[in-house]
């Protein structure tokens, strides 16, 4: 029986994954569960999954769950509840699924407590990459990867010795700007920007699917989980969104992992890996006919993926200012402050005007994604409409 702590549990991944829970009750059992702000949905989670550790965002908001609920967990809230979740005895596994880097103190706590770590909140690793690893080391812990892509590498990699690869492809799906002519893509509104042709999944990572920034924080997710360089890592652009990566092999052969595009199977792959039983997502249906297609990403329509190949390159913090100031712009175009195209420019001024250092502790990069986001809404203050 795994014992899990879910944060973010009331996210499009943690919803996902307590399906998973309800699946096998006889394999996982939920002992922590913390939230942001949405107190209704976290009140129905506990009553039903009756966590002894809670967290929320606010202290108002822990003290109205706590006269609510009719059972009595312990109620924690803002940062230290949410490490308090990553780090709970009772828990053997942790599934982070909180978004952006509000994320990245409770990942790091988690892997340094040694626990399984189930990794979704892409961001962590993209801003602490190699501070992750160390924490991995040190705790003596498990990191498994969340994300179809990286879950799907996890799987192809799986006892290849590293000599026999030549590289690795992530697929995108190129999300609804795919097809569409630059200028188009420039004056994207909001809405057609949040209109996702094949996942469904919450606000900011919809819109980084949009932009491509999304592939970009994965290929450094890649890296950094893989222990890749950049030019080992490769983007396809394959709508149908049913192959999610790619191993290319030094002979020339390619091996494909292909599932049906729902999340509920890569957090399942985590939970209860290296087991694989029936879960709650139907088999691939290979009886109906189907066409896969696959293209090259264009970069000149969609800069934010060239971006963060820039900043995998240059090391240091500049993935943490890419991500800041990501995260920054895209809260902003999500409010209708600032257009999508917007988006990269922030992200390409950020990288350009902030100094980089090298990400010598956990401290140094959030510093550098406190400058970088100080930078960005100075630049989004300019250009708002
Ligand atoms: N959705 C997907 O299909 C998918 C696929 C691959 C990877 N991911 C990654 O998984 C992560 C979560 O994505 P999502 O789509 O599930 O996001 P989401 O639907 O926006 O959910 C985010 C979750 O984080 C919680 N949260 C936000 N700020 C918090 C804070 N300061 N303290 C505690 N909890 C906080 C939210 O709580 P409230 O809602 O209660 O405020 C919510 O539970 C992201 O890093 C994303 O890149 C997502």
């Amino acid at each position: 029986m795994r014992k899990l702590s879910i944060l973010g549990s009331t996210g499009s991944i943690g919803t996902s994954a307590l399906d998973v829970v309800v699946a096998h009750p006889d394999r996982l059992r939920v002992v922590a569960l913390a939230a942001g702000r949405n107190l209704d949905l976290i009140r129905t989670q506990c009553e039903r999954f009756r966590p002894s550790l809670v967290s929320v965002a606010n202290p108002a908001d822990a003290l109205t769950l706590k006269k609510q609920l009719r059972y009595s967990p312990e109620i924690l809230s803002g940062p230290q509840g949410l490490l308090a979740c990553a780090t709970y005895d009772e828990a053997d596994t942790v599934l982070a699924a909180v978004v952006g880097s509000a994320g990245v103190a409770s990942t790091e706590s988690a892997l340094r407590s040694g626990k399984r770590v189930c990794q979704a909140n892409k961001e962590s690793l993209v801003v602490g990459g190699a501070l992750m690893r160390a924490a991995l080391t040190q705790g003596g812990g498990e990191l498994l990867p969340v994300d179809s892509e990286h879950a799907a590498l996890h799987q192809l990699l799986a006892g290849r010795p590293p000599e026999t690869i030549s590289e690795i492809r992530i697929t995108a799906s190129g999300g609804p700007f795919r097809d569409w002519p630059i200028e188009r893509i420039i004056a994207a509104a909001r809405e057609e920007a949040l209109n996702h042709p094949t996942w469904k999944m919450g606000p900011k990572i919809t819109i980084d699917s949009a932009t491509l920034m999304n592939k970009g924080l994965e290929v450094i997710e890649a890296a950094v989980i893989f222990g890749l360089d950049a030019n080992q890592i490769q983007v396809t652009i394959h709508p149908q969104s049913q192959v999610h990566a790619m191993v290319g092999f030094k002979d020339g052969t390619y091996q494909l992992q292909a599932c049906t595009n729902d999340m509920k199977l890569p957090i399942q792959y985590a939970l209860l890996y290296p087991d694989r039983i029936a879960g709650p997502v139907p088999f691939y249906d290979w009886n109906t006919t189907r066409t896969w297609t696959f293209e090259p990403p264009d970069l000149e329509r969609f800069p934010c993926l060239a971006l963060a190949y820039q900043a995998l390159r240059q090391g240091g913090a500049a993935p943490a200012i890419l991500n800041a100031a990501n995260e920054e712009a895209v809260a902003s175009f999500l409010d209708d402050r600032i257009g999508l195209w917007d988006i990269q420019a922030c992200i390409q001024h950020a990288l350009e005007v902030q100094e980089n250092v090298p990400a010598a502790s956990l401290e140094v990069v959030m510093e550098a994604d406190g400058r970088a986001r100080e930078v960005a809404r100075k630049w989004i203050d300019e250009h708002a409409f």
